[in-house]
């Protein structure tokens, strides 16, 4: 995958025996890496060149300098292959800029850059393959960001490295905010209806692809601190299933007034009492074993789109209010029907998304949070409270959330599919989107399309 570019020769610094190369060899050596680092240019320069000398020889001076021209002006004109062209040629022009970068620095990075491999365009900036040559590390690699930066003009330069190869990083040059102006509207705003067993687009990338969470049989937790934008990327969430009549929303709201514009669409919409809220979720388990007996007389395993039964969906914001509230055998109560529902009722049609500033385990018990399987971190003060969200470790490998500025609202990492977070902003719903979502998503479970929503209490 990684393209071998030669290693820099620092012979001469390394080794006494050649401390006085000759001139020749220093041509040499200058020549070799003048035609490394500008090969793309020097091809694309000798192609045409080839040609028309050919031609000269064969036709003469005239017809050689027409037909050149004209297939020069073939190849650069046609809006493909110029775009091409101008791919080719930026990519050149990256693999030299990290070369002049690379040589830059000081230590064991500089005998042993990385290699340059793949690159490739994205919206805010280059996406590009390195291999860690032997003796170094991502750790230094990480320490050079901001000369690698400086050095290339840009913005800022982020890295991650392959879970699986330790030696394989994906640098990540960001030229402009990718996530300034998504300029991407959510497309619940505008949609009819929405199929929850499909893919839910949720955000943007760095890239400005759209986001997609697959939520069957996955659970989601959300960490981050106030103000992050966790309600708002729930909403996201909320709205696709309120979309689709077939799925149950149950609620819970620790706040009240997050979730209260869904409230018509829900089965059961629950605020701060605890009380209720065990009851709440007694009447899902009971639900959840029905579930299990139907499933064992109908011989599956498990509930599966167009089977008859829909899906369940429990949301909850501010979870730390239900199981680190002040009445402590009310708080592990609920902790504990909440980790039976989460641990069991994937198989029954039941996904659980839940939302808290920081799920450490004073707050969130580790049985119950190590059950969600995906998770998705907005802006956290320290790095150890992103590895709280994500898991551990992943803050060591370049993803931490703490490393968000303050004001980039609803910028994240989501850990879910592919084993590796991906940095998004969610699409933003406001208030008036939200409050249109909802009034269109309870016309069409009541199957009324001129119904109007009941008060909220
Ligand atoms: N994706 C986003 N894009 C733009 N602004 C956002 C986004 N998400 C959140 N915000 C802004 O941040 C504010 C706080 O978000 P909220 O979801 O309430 O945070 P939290 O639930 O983490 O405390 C919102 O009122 C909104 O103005
Ligand atoms: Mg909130």
């Amino acid at each position: 995958m990684v393209n071998q570019s030669p290693s820099r020769s620092n012979s001469s610094r390394s080794n006494p025996a050649h401390s006085d190369p000759s001139v020749s060899d220093e041509i040499m050596e200058l020549l070799i890496r003048f035609v490394t680092v500008w090969r793309v240019e020097l091809v694309l320069v000798a192609l045409p060149t080839a040609l028309g000398i050919w031609l000269y020889v064969r036709l003469g001076p005239v017809a050689a300098g027409v037909i050149t021209a004209t297939a020069v002006l073939a190849v650069v004109v046609p809006p493909p292959s110029r775009r091409l062209l101008g791919r080719i040629l930026h990519r050149g022009s990256v693999r030299r800029h990290l070369d002049v970068a690379f040589s830059s620095l000081a230590g064991v990075l500089h005998d042993r850059p990385p290699i340059i491999g793949t690159v490739v365009r994205t919206h805010g900036g280059d996406r590009v393959q390195l291999g860690l040559r032997h003796g170094t590390s991502i750790e230094e690699l990480e320490r050079a960001g901001a000369i690698i930066a400086s050095s290339l003009g840009v913005r800022s330069v982020a890295m991650a490295v392959d879970p699986a190869h330790q030696n394989l990083v994906t640098l990540t040059i960001i030229r402009r905010d990718p996530f300034a102006s998504t300029g991407l509207r959510c497309p619940m705003v505008n949609a009819k209806g929405f199929d929850a067993s499909e893919p839910i687009p949720v955000g943007v990338d760095e890239e400005g692809e759209i986001v997609h969470l697959s939520l069957a049989e996955h659970n989601v937790l959300f960490g981050g601190e106030p103000g992050g934008g966790k309600s708002v990327a729930l909403s996201v969430l909320v709205a696709a299933f309120a979309l689709d009549p077939g799925v149950a929303l149950w609620l819970f709201d620790g706040k009240l007034v997050e979730l209260a514009p869904w409230s018509g669409c829900a089965e059961r919409f629950v605020g701060p009492d605890i009380t209720l809220a065990i009851s709440v979720l007694q009447e899902l388990r009971t639900e959840m074993d029905h579930r299990y007996s139907e499933l064992m007389a109908r011989k599956v395993k498990k509930v599966s789109p167009g089977g008859g039964l829909g899906l369940h969906v429990v949301v909850i914001d501010e979870l730390a209010l239900y199981v680190a509230g002040v009445d402590k055998k009310q708080a592990d109560r609920f902790a504990e029907l909440l980790r039976d529902l989460v641990a069991r009722g994937r198989a029954a049609g039941i996904i659980v998304v839940a939302a808290t500033q920081k799920p450490s385990i004073d707050i969130v018990p580790s049985v119950l949070r190590d059950l969600f399987g995906f998770r998705w971190a907005l802006r956290c003060a320290t790095r150890e409270a992103s590895d709280t969200v994500l898991g551990s470790g992943w803050s060591s490998r370049g993803f931490s959330a703490a490393d968000i500025a303050p004001g980039m609202r609803g910028v994240g990492l989501l850990l879910h599919e592919g084993g590796v977070p991906v940095r998004l902003r969610s699409f933003h719903l406001t208030d008036t989107d939200v409050g249109a979502i909802a009034e269109r998503a309870y016309r069409l479970r009541s199957g009324d399309p001129t119904a109007a929503r009941t008060p909220e209490p």
